[in-house]
Parts: structure tokens; sequence; C-alpha cells
């Protein structure tokens, strides 16, 4: 392991109170505790970035993780899961989001951002486990679009995503029964429907589900360009939900007037709006968010230009609009990599995305200067979650020939959703 690479060290000096006597808003010292400690004690996302978020109730907690695995060491920990994984051989794969941290990463045998993991588990049919190390939302793609006798497994059940939890069916169905309503059903002199759901990843899969039965699609981040000309081929207006800044800041891009994206406030008439504003509306936006990018500021950007004349800007479109605009680049995780990857004369490089992400490229790439716009170490608290303790347990059930933490999308959710995401998968080019 590169102990550069690790998030570790910065997050002592949360603990030490260093980066309290700097006088900037630091997470909370409890991360460098066990995500045990907060599994056994729901309602909460834990420490890290969305700390303050409201969890929805019956959202899923973790059970207890045998005491062997919270008091082995980090290094312990790494050969239990070696020779776990060396037993299992191809029976297993392990698939690890980019914002995982770098003792789960070592293990993972592809690394990758939530579209490259949705394609990695669909082609992955040999084996027959698919350990997920990611979020709640991604093991449920990737149910969704494996086979029917691969088990998907995520290592602590309560590694939820708080974006995705701020837009749930029963609300999402409400103002879609509110704007159909208003819209009507009937396509226009083009053929153009009303009205397109169209889903970020990030949600669950009764949300995609509902858009594969309304005539919708998924995106991610790194398609939400080519899928939103698809849904404008076939309707009027679109549906987003339930992440606000990337809807914006992808329908700006593509020259959606900003007085033609209102905002949909759940409980509110219309959310919030005039029957007019909709009427001439062109992208109606969830009003969600993600806590990890909401840290991210323009003055942030304006300070590591100062300090860093000719400093290359580069944020993930899930970032407030006006960060991706004082920005010089934005991307998905995957856009962000390769950016870092691909540049020959070494750069400075500020990067607005979570911060294992960053730790990991800034030790990777050392002929560049690389570092966090947010000066402040804050990891994803959900991803956080995916301790390498939580890891090794998992590997041993299977080996011993147990299945754990298995997450099982409903089929009757699962077919209208599988008809989202090939429409997304389809929607090439990315
Ligand atoms: P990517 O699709 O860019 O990997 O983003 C996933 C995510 O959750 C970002 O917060
Ligand atoms: Fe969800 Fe934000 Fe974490 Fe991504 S970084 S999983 S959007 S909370």
């Amino acid at each position: 392991m590169n102990p550069t690479a690790s998030v570790n060290d910065r997050i002592q000096l949360i603990v030490n109170g260093a980066t309290a006597e700097a006088g900037v808003a630091a997470c909370s010292p409890d991360l460098a505790k066990g995500p045990w400690e907060f599994d056994a004690q729901p309602p909460g996302y834990g420490p890290g970035s969305s700390m303050g978020d409201v969890i929805p109730t019956g959202s899923p907690v973790q059970g207890g993780l045998p005491t062997e695995y919270k008091t082995a060491t980090n290094d312990e920990l790494h050969e239990r899961i070696r020779v776990a994984k060396e037993t299992l051989g191809e029976r297993v794969v392990i698939l690890g989001h980019f914002y995982q941290r770098e003792e789960v990463v070592r293990h993972a045998d592809y690394l990758g951002d939530s579209y490259q993991l949705a394609v990695q588990a669909k082609n992955r049919p040999e084996a027959e486990a698919i350990i997920f190390c990611g979020v709640h939302f991604m093991a449920e793609t990737a149910d969704i679009l494996s086979s029917a006798n691969q088990a998907v497994i995520l290592p602590n059940l309560a590694a939820g995503c708080s974006m995705a939890d701020m837009a749930d069916i029963d609300s999402v169905t409400q103002c879609w029964e509110e704007l159909t309503a208003l819209y009507g059903t009937e396509p226009d002199a083009d053929g153009r429907v009303p009205i397109i759901p169209v889903t970020y990843m990030n949600s669950s899969a009764a949300l995609k589900g509902f858009c594969g039965e309304n005539g919708g699609i998924v995106c991610t981040s790194s398609n939400a360009e080519t899928v939103l000309k698809w849904a404008f081929e076939r309707g009027q207006r679109v549906l987003f939900f339930p992440d606000q800044h990337l809807g914006r800041n992808t329908a700006k891009a593509m020259g959606v007037p900003l007085e033609a994206m209102p905002l949909w406030h759940g409980r509110k008439p219309l959310g919030g709006n005039t029957a007019v504003e909709l009427a001439e509306a062109r992208v109606i936006l969830w009003n969600g968010f993600c806590s990890v990018h909401k840290r991210f500021n323009v003055g942030q950007i304006e300070q590591a230009r100062r300090d860093h004349p000719g400093v290359r800007v580069i944020v993930h479109p899930e970032c407030p609009m006006p960060v991706v605009d004082a920005a010089d680049e934005y991307g998905s995780t995957e856009y962000i990599r390769k950016a870092v990857a691909e540049a020959t004369e070494p750069t400075t490089f500020a990067i607005g995305t979570e911060i294992n992400m960053v730790q990991r490229l800034a030790a990777q790439y050392p002929q560049h200067t690389i570092f966090c716009l947010d000066p402040v170490v804050c990891p994803c608290s959900t991803m956080y979650r995916i301790h390498p303790g939580y890891l090794a347990w998992v590997l041993e059930r299977l080996v011993a020939g147990e299945v754990v933490n298995q997450i099982v999308v409903p089929e009757d959710v699962a077919l209208p959703a599988r008809v989202a995401l090939e429409r997304m998968l389809a929607a090439k080019p990315v």
C-alpha cells in the first residue's frame, strides 16, 4: 500500500484539532473510529460530509460485525482479504468506486466511476458473487444488470447515499401526477410527449423503475448530456432528479436558459412554481444535492488561482453552478482521473471532488502537484462505511459457503429499472 494515498493521516489532523486551529470548519473527529461504532446507532449517516443530512426512516442498517474484524489491524485485514480472495479465485469479483478508501481499493479487481462499474457488473457473468465496494444504489444497479444467478454483495448495508435519499418514489410520483395533470399526455406535432423523466444513477431502483415505466431513462455524470439529448428528441421537457446541480450544469451547457429550469420543492403545490413557469420549463429540477460537492465554493477556486498561478481547476458536475462556471473543466470521476493521467507536462491540479480520490491521484502522479479544493478532509460519509473489516468478513463468509449482505432488487422493480438502464447504455456515445 502507498501510505500517502490513504486519508488516514489527514484524519489524524482533525482528531488532533489541527484543522480547527487553522480556523476551518472540519468534519467530526469520530472519522477515526470504525464505522461499526455508528452502524448500530441509527438514524444518521455517520461522520463525514453528509453528517448533517436527515436519513430517511427505514434506511438499511448494518447488523453487528464479529469482534475479530473490528480489532484486527489493517495489515491483518489486508492479509485475510488477500487469502480469501485467492481461495475464491474467479468465483468472486470485487468492484470499487473511485471514492473508496485506499485500504479497500487495493483489493478491487476493477476501479471506476458509476457508469463503468455498471458496465462491469453486466460483463462479469462468470463470477458467482460481485462484491460492490461503493454505495447502495450502485449495488442495486449491479444486481439489476448482472445475471439472475449472481449475488451482489454490499459489504456494509449502511453505505447509502444522502443525495439518492433526497428523492423517494412517493414524492416523485406525486410530482409526476401534478405535472401530467398540467401538461396532459398528448404529443406535439413532432411526436414529442410533454415530459420525460430522467433519473441520475444516484437514485433508488424504484425511481429507475419509475423512469422505465414512464418513457424515461437513467444518466450518470459521464453521459448526462447524451441522455438529455435523447430525452429532448422524445419529449418537450424533462423532469430531472435527484441532483439539481448535475441537471442544471448539464442543461446550461446545452444552451437551456436558467429561467427555463425551475426547481421543484416537494410538499408545495406545483413544487412552489406557477403554472406559467412550468409551461415554459425545459428542465424541472428536483431539489436534491450532494453534501460532499456542496462543500466546494468559488472562494476556494480564487484562492487556488492566487496561490498557484496557472493551476488547472477541475470539478465534478455535482458542484453548484457558480463553482462549475469558475472552474476550468468539469466532468465525472473518470473524466478527472483521465485528465490527470493524460497530462504530459508537470501540472498543478486543484480538484473539486471526494478526498479519497484526490489523495490517490496525488500519490499516483507525483510528477504533478494535486490537491483538493476543500482544504479540510471530509470524506463521503457513506462511501467511508466500507471498511476493510467488512470486506474481510463478507469474503470469509463466502469462503465458508455463506452469502451475507446480498442486495436483491425485486423483479417487479428490476424489470422496468432494467429498461431505463438499458436505454442509457444504448444512448452512446458517452
Ligand atoms: P461518478 O459517476 O462520477 O463516479 O459519480 C458518482 C458519485 O456518487 C459522485 O458523487
Ligand atoms: Fe452520494 Fe455525494 Fe457520496 Fe456520491 S459523494 S455517494 S452523491 S453522498
